[in-house]
């Protein structure tokens, strides 16, 4: 029986991280065994190309190729064994930070993408994605006042609008996978809604 692969996606300062773990508690509560993970990482080569990512200056197409080169050796190593036992995975970003990300901030080829998602997934996809939807203006107020920024995080609000615009296209794209989360609401408002999601499934 395989397991359940749950992922999480967002603009940086979306508020993501807080909810990933009320998720953990909760199906960890209704019994499942859980793996916990994220991208790009997971992995101890994912790790290295995550440092080269976050803070190396590159162009869309190098950082779309780390960061698929990154999520192959998570999936084969760590995501679809842990599946295959029947296993609950929760990954902090997947394959939509690239479309949003490396496609809507960085203008990369959609198809392009595309053809990389099919190789490296081989039909593998997550069976639901909270999408932590926010306005980019919220976002770097949250972030501003978090803690330093890497790289990514130092972008104009004009490329957190273009990430946020594909995320939106990909949800259009996979409607019953992608739940989108009022991420401006109040921290317990945000979460109510996850677990309002998660117990429409019986999860
Ligand atoms: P993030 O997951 O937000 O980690 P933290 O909360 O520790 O800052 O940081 C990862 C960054 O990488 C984030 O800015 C989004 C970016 N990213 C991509 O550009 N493409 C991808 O495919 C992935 C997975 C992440």
């Amino acid at each position: 029986m395989s397991g359940r692969f749950i992922t999480f996606e967002g603009i940086d300062g979306a508020g993501k991280s807080t909810h990933i773990e009320r998720v953990a508690r909760h199906l960890r509560q209704g019994g499942a065994e859980l793996v916990q993970t994220r991208e790009p990482g997971g992995t101890p080569l994912a790790e290295s190309l995550r440092e080269l990512f976050l803070h190396r200056d590159m162009d869309g197409l190098t950082e779309a190729l780390l960061v698929f080169a990154a999520r192959r050796d998570h999936v084969r190593n760590v995501i679809a064994p842990a599946l295959a036992q029947g296993h609950t995975v929760l990954c902090d970003r997947f394959t939509d930070a690239s479309f949003a990300y490396q496609g809507g901030g960085r203008g990369m080829d959609w198809q392009v993408l595309g053809t990389l998602e099919r190789w490296v997934q081989e039909g593998r996809e997550p069976d639901l994605t909270f999408w932590f939807d926010v306005d980019p203006a919220v976002a770097a107020q949250r972030r501003a006042q978090a803690r330093d920024a890497d790289r990514l995080e130092q972008l104009d609000l004009a490329f957190f609008e273009r990430v946020r615009d594909a995320y939106r296209r990909r949800a259009e794209g996979s409607p019953t996978r992608f739940v989108r989360i009022d991420a401006g609401d109040t921290i317990e408002g945000v979460g109510a809604q996850v677990i309002a999601a998660l117990e429409q499934r019986g999860w």
